[in-house]
């Protein structure tokens, strides 16, 4: 393909057999994030999002973190000096990324937390679909360690995946933790050891990429919107998004699975995925 590759100084991407690797890209800074990284970000999110060699996204850092949070000079500081309106700007591009495009983006999303990890670092992480994280990388909610709030949305992101006791624990200690801990916690699908964490995400991106895109792509957007409703909208939404997905599949996934399983009989569902 003649197709530029997005990103830019502080964003890097590579291809590999229908994976994205995005990186955060300065790793001389340990990845944090400044407001120059968030515009990269969002455009190459906007990118990847109609490429065709992006069948799953795995986010991670470049170097020996993940990322060390937001940018205490270029996000922090370089945003103290200016407008309201400049300010307002630059927090919305990085929630932009952090939050909405990853909580509700096209494609398939694996965060794959290679090192430190910190403060505004948990909002991306959270809002990728899955993750994995190397055992020992280091994790801390350090916003109490320097006299701020976990704000953007951290506090709200981690609420929907920790218990209060232990979001509450870290907020206000700033301790830090390892992989390992992330995964009891239920910030990480999966903890392992460093040398097995590339061939790993690599292994479950496959697995998702194997599967009919579009019907992964409704069953991830039901999901997420299914558990902000009550059960009434849930049953009625989920019984409508099914149908439309049924109307948008080109593949026609549903009637493949049922032509397989009851008349062909050459797969079970329980098993693995129908014949694509
Ligand atoms: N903001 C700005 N600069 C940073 C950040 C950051 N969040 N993290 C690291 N850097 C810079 C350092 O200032 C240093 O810059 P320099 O080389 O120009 O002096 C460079 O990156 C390398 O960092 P070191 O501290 O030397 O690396 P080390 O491996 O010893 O430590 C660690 C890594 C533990 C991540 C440390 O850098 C750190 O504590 N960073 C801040 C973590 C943090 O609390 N982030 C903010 C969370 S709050 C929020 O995101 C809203």
């Amino acid at each position: 393909t003649d197709k530029a590759i997005p990103g830019g100084d502080t964003v890097k991407v590579e291809f590999e057999d229908g994976i994205a690797w995005v990186h955060l890209n300065r790793p001389e800074k340990r990845n944090a994030m400044s407001v120059g990284l968030a515009r990269e970000m969002n455009a190459v999110f906007d990118a990847l999002e109609v490429d065709d060699r992006a069948g799953c996204i795995v986010l991670t850092g470049s170097g020996e973190a993940f990322s060390s949070g937001m940018d205490l000079k270029d996000f922090f500081r370089a945003t103290d000096g200016i407008s309201d309106v400049e300010r307002h700007r630059a927090y919305r591009e990085t929630r932009a990324w952090q939050w909405r495009t990853l909580m509700y983006y096209a494609k398939p999303t694996i965060a794959m937390v290679n090192g430190w990890c910190f403060g505004g670092a948990f909002t991306p992480l959270i809002c990728c679909d899955l993750a994995i994280a190397d055992e020992d990388a280091v994790f801390g909610l350090s916003e109490i360690n320097w006299g701020i709030i976990p704000g953007g949305v951290v506090s709200k992101a981690i609420s929907t995946l920790m218990g209060d006791r232990e979001a509450l624990y870290y907020v206000m200690t700033g301790e830090k933790f390892d992989g390992r801990r992330a995964k009891e916690l239920g910030l990480v699908n999966e903890a392992v050891p460093k040398d097995r964490l590339k061939a790993r995400t690599r292994e479950l991106a496959k697995i998702l990429i194997d599967k009919n895109p579009t019907v992964l792509r409704q069953a991830r957007m039901a999901y997420k919107y299914a558990r902000e409703m009550n059960w009434e909208q849930a049953a009625e939404y989920l019984t409508a998004k099914g149908d439309q997905t049924t109307f948008v599949d080109r593949e026609k996934g549903r009637e493949q699975g049922l032509t397989q399983f009851l008349d062909e009989k050459t797969f079970k569902p329980g098993h693995g995925h129908y014949k694509r």
